[in-house]
Parts: structure tokens; C-alpha cells; sequence
């Protein structure tokens, strides 16, 4: 049976095919048609299943003055971080993703979960506006790479264009 929301990505896959073939699946997962949440939060969720190494995945959304949890997975996290403040605040500012090796090496870097080790936030732009961020964690160091940069970007832009 083939359910009309699914994710299937073998995982035998390099990291590389699994983005390759993720991008491909999300395209036709997400629908400008449906509610924004619920693209937003089955955008988490893919992501999520497809990867071990992801142990948060989630979007900080931008109202004007403060970025504010929205859809994830994962454990509980805190729900308001200022722009220039942590990871998520200073890929906010500066418009650009920051990959963090070792988040204990992050001056300001914000405690959500205390096993997290590394990290990913890619900016989310709208019209050139920011919008928000999404954030990626692992508990392993070094989990992201310029890899993971290149196709997430890939996977924003898109969002951006044909869902926000
Ligand atoms: N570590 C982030 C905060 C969000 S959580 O990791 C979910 C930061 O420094 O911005």
C-alpha cells in the first residue's frame, strides 16, 4: 500500500542521495494547498526519519521582534530566542547558515538540550525578509558539513518559493 504522505529513502543511501532523493519526495509531500503548519511540521518530519544523526529538527519563526518555536521534533525546546542571540539568533542577523562543530566552542550558544553537540541553522528569507530559521542538532560532534548546507539551503529556497 502506498499511503499519500509518505517518506521512503533506503537507507543504504550515501548522505548525498539521501538529500538528492528527499528533495525530490518533499516537492511532492508539501502543497501551497494545505495548511502552512502542516507543511512546516511534515518538513521537520521528513527530515527527521530520513536522518539518525538529526537529533532536533525544528523552525524558529521570525513575528517582527524575536524568533518563536514552530513546528519540530524532538524534545521540548525553549520557545523565544532574540536575533544575535545563540546559533539560531546569529544565522538570523547575519542571513547566512552557520554550521557549529562543537556548540561548547559557540560563544552564547543556547542550551536547549544538554546532549546536544553540533549544529546547523539555515535562514529562512522571504521576499529578502527574514522569515525564520530552521535548526538542526545532533548529539555527535561535527554532524554537519557543507553538504548538508548545500541541499538544506536547496530545501528552503524551495519552501520559501512554493509554500510560505
Ligand atoms: N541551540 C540553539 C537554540 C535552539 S535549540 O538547539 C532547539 C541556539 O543556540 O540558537
Amino acid at each position: 500500500m502506498i499511503l499519500a504522505e509518505s517518506i521512503i529513502i533506503n537507507n543504504n543511501l550515501s548522505v548525498e542521495e539521501k538529500y538528492v532523493e528527499l528533495i525530490k519526495q518533499v516537492k511532492s509531500l508539501l502543497d501551497k494547498k494545505d495548511n502552512l503548519l502542516s507543511n512546516l511540521a511534515n518538513f521537520t518530519a521528513a527530515l527527521k526519519q530520513t536522518f539518525e544523526k538529526i537529533s532536533w529538527v525544528g523552525f524558529y519563526l521570525f513575528d517582527g521582534e524575536k524568533l518563536y518555536l514552530g513546528p519540530f521534533q524532538g524534545r521540548v525546546a525553549c520557545t523565544e530566542i532574540k536575533p544575535g542571540s545563540g546559533v539560531c539568533g546569529t544565522a538570523a542577523e547575519k542571513k547566512e547558515t552557520v554550521i557549529v562543530e562543537d556548540v561548547e566552542k559557540f560563544p552564547g550558544h543556547i542550551f536547549c538540550d544538554a546532549d546536544s553537540k553540533s549544529e546547523i541553522v539555515v535562514p529562512i528569507l522571504k521576499d529578502e525578509k527574514l522569515y525564520g530559521v530552521l535548526d538542526l542538532d545532533s548529539t555527535e560532534l561535527s554532524s554537519f558539513n557543507e553538504t548538508d548546507k548545500k541541499y538544506l539551503e536547496e530545501m528552503i529556497l524551495f519552501l520559501s518559493q512554493n509554500i510560505l
